[in-house]
């Protein structure tokens, strides 16, 4: 008898979903809304690291908790799995043409377009505007008395996006355009608002906060395409260096430049998730300062020393986007042919959600998950591109991480050397979700003890 014996086969992708939870639709659904991670955690629990959901938005959709897993979404084609798809919600505001929105080919190019405006050589002359709107910001601030600081943090964040994209610098158009930015947003990123937008999928419809959204997006739209019929044939656009002159010099590989109505959706693209996110990611930062003296003491002794760098810094801005992730997770489509993930096979039309926030809470990746620690992004094991996602990954990763990062770092630092907060409640914020976004729900209340000092 031979004793030779056969290769042994890897186990056959099984050509199914993961499995998941049995509930009603709508009860997942309100898991989803009133305790998301909460619910995820259990199905993960339950099921694994990648189960199947449905709720009243989606019928099934395949949720990713694992790095293995995510590295494979985030590797895949982008053809195959389409996160322009996924982003359809955002198309009322940010216009078919986003490079949010597109995929494949047509996302490289225009990817490919935008990425030079954000390149190291570029983001150090920015670095001036986000520390000068800081101190107009904290100038700014009522003494004694207490206020939001996400409001506060929005109109500095939009103040620095509008100054490097646009160029212009405390001229009446940019007041304009700021006043105009925010109002179009309002009506979408207030509860309801939101919800009706994620409702509608990008299909909008007739009703009062929509209406509202629309009139103000056409005024919107109306002063960027007067600024882009400015800009074209502006004598110095050939040497200016903010955004939105690159973009209008950018040609892709045939020689193509932009169309007036690619580079609108373009520009109001990188003014949206230009700034809300990096707002939101500013206020959960102090939140968690102001409610954890001794990082906050570690934090300020680390600035203040003369040999010092940035990395503590560093550390607790990576820190506050793993607990606080401003975006609890992205999503890919599957088309073309089915898609095998580990030992699934997702078929067609199915949508994957690498979760952000079930990831940054895994105890293995991040022991005590639940603690404030920035000292983890400073240890030989410190977590990598595929377990510390907050910008996403792979060819949609956020083309804007390195700015936002080099902002939130400049704005802290200028306020702890200028300023002293307390916050008004013992406790941090909670979370609520608006949009894609997680913001804090009362928006981070502090009280500035004294006049700020200057210089
Ligand atoms: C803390 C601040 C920010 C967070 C948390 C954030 C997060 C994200 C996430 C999660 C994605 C999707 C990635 C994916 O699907 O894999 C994304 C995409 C994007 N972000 Fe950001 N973002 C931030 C700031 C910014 C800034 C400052 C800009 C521009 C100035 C920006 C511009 C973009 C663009 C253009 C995309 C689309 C990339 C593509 O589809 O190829 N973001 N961001």
């Amino acid at each position: 008898m031979s004793t030779a014996t056969a290769p042994v086969a890897s186990p056959a992708p099984v050509a199914a979903l993961p499995p998941g939870p049995r509930l009603p639709r709508l009860v997942q659904t309100l898991g989803f809304i009133f305790a998301p991670v909460r619910f995820m955690e259990a199905a993960r629990r339950r099921y694994g690291d990648i189960v199947t959901f449905g709720t009243a938005f989606d019928p099934e959709f395949v949720m990713v908790f694992e790095p293995n897993l995510v590295r494979a979404v985030f590797q895949g084609s982008g053809d195959q799995l389409r996160a322009g798809e996924a982003n359809a919600v955002l198309e009322p505001i940010v216009g078919r043409r986003s490079v949010l929105l597109l995929d494949g080919s047509e996302h490289l190019r225009q990817r490919r377009l935008i990425l030079p405006a954000f390149h190291g050589s570029s983001l150090a002359g920015y670095q001036r505007v986000m520390r000068s709107a800081a101190d107009a910001t904290i100038d700014a601030w009522p003494v004694g008395e207490p206020f939001a600081l996400l409001e506060s943090m929005q109109w500095l964040t939009l103040d620095v996006i509008v100054t490097t994209v646009f160029g212009v610098e405390g001229d009446e158009r940019r007041e304009e355009l700021k006043r105009r930015v925010r109002a179009a947003l309002e009506p979408v990123s207030r509860g309801r608002g939101s919800v009706a937008l994620m409702l509608l999928r990008g299909r909008l419809g007739a009703g009062g906060a929509i209406a509202r959204f629309e009139q103000r997006r056409r005024e919107l739209d109306q002063l960027i395409y007067e600024e882009i019929a400015r800009r074209r044939v502006a004598v110095d656009v050939g040497e200016r260096e903010d955004v939105f002159s690159m973009l209008l010099r950018a040609r892709d590989e045939e020689g193509h430049s932009l169309s007036d109505g690619e580079l609108r959706d373009e520009l109001i693209t990188l003014l949206v998730a230009g700034h809300e996110t990096t707002a939101t990611g500013l206020a959960w930062t102090f939140d968690l300062l102001l409610h954890n003296p001794r990082v906050l003491a570690r934090l300020r002794d680390e600035l203040s020393r003369e040999d010092g760098d940035d990395a503590y810094l560093d550390a607790v801005v990576k820190e506050a986007l793993r607990l606080r992730p401003v975006v609890p997770g992205i999503g890919r489509v599957v088309r073309d042919a089915p898609f095998q993930l580990g030992e699934y096979v997702i078929p067609e039309g199915v949508e994957i959600n690498p979760s952000i926030a079930v990831m940054h809470r895994r105890a293995d990746s991040y022991p005590q998950p639940d603690a404030f620690r920035p000292e983890r992004f400073l240890e030989h094991d410190a977590p990598d591109t595929y377990t510390w996602i907050p910008f996403g990954g792979g060819t949609r990763r956020c083309l804007g991480a390195s700015f936002a990062l080099l902002e939130m770092r400049t704005v802290i630092r200028r306020v702890l050397e200028r300023a002293q907060l307390r916050p008004v409640s013992a406790r941090p914020d909670r979370m609520l979700r608006r949009g894609i976004t997680q913001v804090p729900r009362r928006g981070v209340r502090v009280v500035l003890g004294r006049p700020p000092k200057t210089g």
